[in-house]
């Protein structure tokens, strides 16, 4: 396994549509091979998530792992997942706005609107069809990483940007207030 090089915001590669990948193409050595060199990125880099583009890859692979997270201690844990060429509906109207960020886009977070219950279609990383639904603060999670695969990046998705700040002005001025927040979307809507 690999630690791959994070590619940061102006990379044409971020900016791209990922292609859906074949059955085929997805049980070859050289894809599984890159989708542990995605998950020994993401964890080497405390992500929350990565995406195949983030790496160089415009392929429709993400991989979402929370445990204990230092980025965002505020999260909930989530197992290792792996989507391949998912789909994201979003179920009923609730959303919430939250702090993101991302490896791609260093030292910046900004207050971005995510739906809080969402039903993800996609393949396993062996190609095997696997349906879930994700809440809160996950789904999230799950729709920043959905993002990257259509070419979106958090900042697009920030619609005050008032909000923007680094991450020692996010700690010094929003964290606490925030910190409350997430709680309380924990616990009215799980995840
Ligand atoms: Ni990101």
């Amino acid at each position: 396994m690999a630690i791959l090089p994070i590619r940061l915001i102006g990379d044409p590669v971020l900016r791209t549509v990922c292609r859906h990948i074949g059955l085929d193409e997805l049980r070859s050595d050289k894809i599984q091979r890159f989708i542990d060199d995605l998950i020994e990125t993401m964890r080497d880099a405390n992500g929350a998530g990565l995406a195949a583009p983030q790496v160089g890859h415009p392929l429709a692979i993400a991989a979402v792992l929370v445990s204990d997270n230092p980025r965002y201690p505020y999260k909930p844990n989530f197992p290792l997942t792996v989507v391949v060429n998912p789909t994201l509906t979003a179920i009923g109207e609730a959303s919430e706005k939250l702090y993101e960020g991302c490896l791609s886009i260093p030292n910046l977070r900004g207050l971005v609107s995510r739906a809080m219950h969402v039903q993800v279609d996609a393949l396993d990383r062996h190609g095997n069809p696997i349906t879930f639904d994700v809440h809160g603060l996950s789904a999230g999670t799950f729709q920043h990483e959905f993002d990257h695969l259509e070419g979106r990046l958090f900042v697009d998705r920030v619609e005050d940007p008032d909000t923007f700040c680094t991450w020692d002005n996010f700690d010094r001025y929003y964290k606490d207030d925030f910190v409350k927040r997430a709680e309380s979307i924990v616990q009215q809507y799980g995840g």
